[in-house]
């Protein structure tokens, strides 16, 4: 038994989803399990040449790996039947591959009402705030309670513990991100569930177990929400069109700004990432402008190889073992 972790150590949207698909890839893993969130989150895979937008399901069912939407979740059974009905349609075989842990929780229409009003924090409006709220304050609904999932309940225990024939070698697979954590985040500036990963280990994995921690990061930041990211600069504007960076679920436009080391280098150090990703080199690259926010500092840099260097040289080593460098269209 192990397991592997993807976590995202800024603000989501670093390419999580990529580098699950890259890691399953190995064939090695007997499950993915996506262990926070619910469909506030957007998962953008290109698999076979098309493009996929999953929000609930695990990437993991795109090779046939036993997908599991973990307790640490909440779902929306109308979009969980909605996203499992494209993929059937698009002719994927999924068919006994994708399951809810039965003490996940639900989101209602109460819950998408609800959240459908907020301005002060600019969520999703996917009903995630509340449907937490009502998890903790015990009164929510959970997967075994909705008759229509029960084809695709797991006993998540009994699976990893019980089951003769598995011996589990788990991916799990977070949601959002490091700045948008309910503890570590920018409080109220963030979204209802833990996106460290403490996490994962809380849908059913000994903390033991774990074996990698890929950590997952953009060569600059991004930030959808209603708190003020940056000041005006045509560079980040530029950042935006050249990374398309709008948001999976919404189509918001994203707030961009420099890579914060400070927040990088606590993300990193709280994660224990072992493995450090980051992505979308070849954005700045074609923008030709390679900076680092280092508390008051900030870092320029004349080519991407300077930047490189830099974060070789300064990345904190207690846990972080490989450190890899990667463009959107570069595999990594
Ligand atoms: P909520 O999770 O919908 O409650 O939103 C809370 C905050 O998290 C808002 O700033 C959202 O834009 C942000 N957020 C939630 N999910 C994601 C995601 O998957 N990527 C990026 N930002 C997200
Ligand atoms: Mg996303």
């Amino acid at each position: 038994m192990f397991a592997d972790v993807v976590v995202d150590l800024q603000y989501g949207d670093c390419g999580k989803g990529k580098v699950t698909h890259h890691l399953c890839k190995s064939g090695e893993y007997t499950h993915v399990v996506r262990y926070n969130g619910g469909c506030n989150a957007g998962h953008t895979i290109y698999h076979e040449g098309k493009k996929f937008v999953t929000h609930h399901i695990p990437s993991g069912v795109f090779f046939g790996i036993k997908s599991i939407i973990g307790s640490g979740c909440v779902v929306n059974p109308i979009q969980f039947f909605k996203e499992y009905n494209e993929l059937k349609d698009a002719g994927m075989d999924i068919e006994g591959k994708i399951f809810i842990a039965e003490n996940a929780h639900i989101i209602t229409e109460v819950h998408l009402e609800e959240d459908g009003k907020d301005e002060s924090i600019g969520t999703t409006k996917r009903g995630n705030g509340p449907a937490y709220r009502d998890k903790y304050a015990r009164k929510g609904l959970r997967a075994k309670d909705i008759p229509a999932l029960q084809p695709f309940l797991i006993d998540v225990y009994k699976e990893f513990f019980q089951n003769p024939y598995v011996d589990p070698k788990v991916l799990f697979e977070g949601a959002q991100g490091f700045g948008l954590d309910i503890d570590w985040g920018d409080y109220p500036y963030v979204t209802s569930s833990h996106c460290t990963v403490g996490s994962a280990i809380l849908n059913g994995m000994p903390p033991q177990m774990i074996r990698n921690v890929w950590g997952v990061a953009k060569a600059y930041e991004t930030y959808v929400g209603a708190k003020k990211f940056h000041n005006p600069n045509p560079l980040f504007d530029r950042i935006r069109e050249v990374g398309e960076e709008y948001g999976a679920t919404t189509g918001r436009p994203r707030q961009c700004n420099w890579m914060d080391w400070e927040l990088l280098c606590k993300a990193i150090n709280l994660n224990g990432v072992t493995n450090l990703v980051i992505n979308k080199m070849d954005v700045l690259r074609e923008v030709q402008h390679w900076t680092i926010k280092d508390r008051s500092i900030m870092h320029q840099f004349d080519t991407e190889d300077d930047m490189m260097d830099w974060i070789d040289i300064n990345v904190p080593r207690r846990s972080v073992k490989k450190l890899l460098f990667s463009g959107d269209k570069e595999s990594i």
